[in-house]
Order: C-alpha cells, then structure tokens, then sequence
C-alpha cells in the first residue's frame, strides 16, 4: 500500500468512529448520564454527556458504516484501494467505542477539576480513538488485525487530532458547539 492508499483506508476505516462525536453535538440534549449526581464535589461526568447524544452517536456511526459497506464495491472498482468492509460487530464497536472513550475523557476532566466544556488537549483529540480501537480490538480482533496494520495506525494517531480540530473548530464558527475544541 503507498501512503496516499493507506490513507484512505484508515480514514474510511474510521469514519464510523468520527461521526459520532459530531452526531452528539447536534442531538445532545435531556437527561445527563449521571443524572445530576457528584462524586468528591463534582458532577461524575457533567451535563455535557446525555443519553440522547450517545445514543444518536452511536447510531449514526452504525448507520454511516452501513452506507460505506454498500458504497466500498463501486469505489473498489473505480479507486484499485482495497477498502475494509465492516462487519456487523466493528459496525457498532466504532461508534460505541468512540462515545465511551468521550465519556472516559469527561470523567477524567471533572476529576482534574475541570468544568464542562474545559479543553485537554491530546485527550480531547483522542480519547475516542484509543477507545475506539479497543473496542473494535475485543469485539472483531481478526477484522481488527487485517485493516489496522501499523502503518494504518500511524495515520489514523496522526491524522485524527488534525480533523477533530478542524470539524470542532467548523462547528464552532457555525454555532453548534460552544468551544472550538
Ligand atoms: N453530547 C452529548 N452526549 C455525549 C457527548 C456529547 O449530549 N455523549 C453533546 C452535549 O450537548 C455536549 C456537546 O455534545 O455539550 C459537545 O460535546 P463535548 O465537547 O464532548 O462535551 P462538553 O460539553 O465539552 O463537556 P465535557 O467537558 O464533559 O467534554
Ligand atoms: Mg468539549
């Protein structure tokens, strides 16, 4: 594989892991997965994680990699890169991997005395992949093993904290999300 083709596969391997946080923003909303509760003085995970948010992430990532398992022949056809096709259980280990690695991150924050919404870079950037990845790793290790070689890896660790930036810093300037990380 050259690096343009390696890539495009870690970027599509991916995306059902990227929607989710950005499917969140737009349907976040009602009650708070703590319902309201505090551990030490502070909210567990604060109102910035609803059970609304997660559930619409990770449905809109099933559902994108869904779409991408129906489209992967006809660009395999015209493109020559060999793309994965997801199998049923990295359909939802993405997603779900990636809203429980926010969820971890938020956790985390309130207990480093952050307040909602405090940024923590590297952890904001990725705090999905890595759960992400470990997720999919327990759920479709064989599946996990063929499409994420190491130089696979390299891009997505790289790549990903650049887009995350990107897409938050659009949502940010388009009103949707408060802060631009
Ligand atoms: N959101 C949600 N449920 C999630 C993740 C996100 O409802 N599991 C929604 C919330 O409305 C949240 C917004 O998406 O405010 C932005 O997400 P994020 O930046 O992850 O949350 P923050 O509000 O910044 O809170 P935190 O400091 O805990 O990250
Ligand atoms: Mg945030």
């Amino acid at each position: 594989m050259d690096i343009f083709e390696t890539i495009v596969v870690a970027l599509w391997a991916m995306l059902p892991a990227y929607v989710p946080n950005n499917a969140a923003v737009l349907a976040g909303g009602g009650r708070p997965i703590d319902g309201g509760r505090t551990w030490g003085g502070r909210r567990v995970l604060g109102d910035g994680k609803t059970w609304r948010g997660t559930a619409v992430g990770i449905a809109a990532g099933a559902v994108l990699a869904a779409i991408l398992n129906a489209l992967a022949p006809v660009v395999v056809r015209t493109s020559d890169i060999a793309l994965p096709e997801f199998p049923l259980a990295a359909m939802f280990a993405l997603p779900a991997g990636a809203m429980l690695g926010d969820i971890a991150a938020s956790f985390i924050k309130r207990r480093t005395g952050r307040q909602r919404g405090a940024a923590f870079p590297l952890l904001d950037q990725l705090d999905f992949v890595v759960f992400a990845l470990l997720l999919t790793l327990l759920a479709a290790p064989a599946w996990f093993g063929d499409v994420f070689t190491v130089p696979v890896l390299v891009v997505i660790v790289v790549v990903t904290p650049l887009l995350h930036l990107v897409t938050n810093g659009i949502a940010y300037l388009l009103g949707l999300k408060d802060e631009p990380w």
